[in-house]
């Protein structure tokens, strides 16, 4: 009790402040977006992501050799499908030599430490931009995880290191777990978007892949942003299916979310920092109403703090300049 206690004796300087502060950022919390597209010497920045961009192969190899420079240790990757190769079945997920496929050969071989995640979804191969199989107007489950652990299974033929379903079918962490284990591939890691809700902040990623929905919205498949108490249910199941990693997304607006799976679970949880967070951020700083970079910092934190082990985030190059 005051006087006894002043709370203000330890935030006096700014070194007594470091000393007893209890969350830090370090580079190797972060997993960074790639998206890739077909080309040569592409790099286009995305109108509402500034400062990210969709990079062909080449320029892709010359990105992961920077980031692994700067000591950032994990990509996740997704790429940007031509429109004539979408169809219903995603066929062209299959492909070994798709975009997606090749795009994860390249960066092993360029960097061979560098951890690989796949994004494991049908919605950038769906000419309904939805991510499973449409039938009647609705989106099939067990049809769809049929394809889903097929496409699994050749990210980790491709030399994937983990491959992240982030479509939220059901049984489809089981099924990629049997097909990778039938495979011979035991050591590949499952990160799944457990607890992914149906949120209106992922609009600039639809727009980086050309992926949002033809009709209707993912509210069938994807959480309802009211939900608390599911997102464990969610998390609990995955892992019993044999998840590794669990993902709470997005991230600022459901801290509560992520808070609870820590309490819940004792497998690493990943938090992703979406687009429409990015995009928000970015847009205040460019009209000078917010700092980029103390906010960012201070989002980024908030991640830690409510007990992220690895966030997915667009700011993660910008996060470790400024940790320097
Ligand atoms: C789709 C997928 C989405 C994101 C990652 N994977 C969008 C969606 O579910 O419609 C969003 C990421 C972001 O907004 O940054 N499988």
């Amino acid at each position: 009790m005051y006087p006894n206690n002043r709370k203000r004796r330890l935030r006096k300087s700014a070194a007594l402040r470091d000393l007893v502060q209890e969350t830090q950022l370090h580079p190797d919390d972060f997993i960074v977006p790639l998206f890739v597209v077909e080309g040569n010497g592409v790099k286009q920045e995305i109108p509402s992501m500034p400062n990210v961009f969709r990079m062909s192969l080449d320029e892709i190899q010359k990105e992961v050799q920077l980031l692994w420079s700067m000591g950032l240790k994990g990509v996740l990757v997704f790429a940007k499908v031509e429109e004539s190769l979408k169809d219903n079945a995603g066929t062209e997920a299959l492909n070994p030599n798709g975009l997606m496929q090749r795009a994860i050969q390249t960066i092993k071989s360029t960097v061979p430490e560098m951890v690989v995640f796949s994004d494991v979804a049908l919605d950038p191969y769906s000419s309904f931009g939805h991510d499973g199989i449409v039938e009647d107007n609705n989106i099939l489950n067990d049809a769809t995880i049929e394809v889903l652990a097929q496409m699994a299974l050749s990210h980790a033929q491709a030399g994937a290191d983990v491959v992240a379903p982030s479509d939220m079918m059901d049984g489809r962490v089981m099924h990629i777990r049997k097909a990778l284990e039938k495979s011979g591939f035991i050591d590949t890691c499952i990160m799944s978007y457990a607890a992914k809700y149906a949120s209106s902040f992922y609009g600039p990623f639809r727009d980086a892949l050309d992926s949002a929905p033809g009709f209707g919205d993912k509210k069938t498949y994807q959480m309802n942003p009211a939900n608390r108490r599911e997102a464990i249910d969610e998390v609990i199941l995955d892992i019993k299916e044999g998840a590794d990693l669990v993902m709470v997304k997005p991230g600022l607006a459901y801290l509560d979310v992520l808070r609870d799976v820590h309490n819940a679970i004792d497998v690493p949880i990943a938090v992703y920092q979406v687009s429409g967070e990015y995009a928000m951020l970015r847009a205040a700083a460019e009209r000078g109403w917010l700092d980029y970079n103390s906010v960012m910092i201070e989002q980024l934190i908030a991640f830690k703090r409510a007990g992220a082990s690895i966030i997915a985030s667009y700011s993660a190059k910008d996060a470790v300049d400024l940790l320097g």
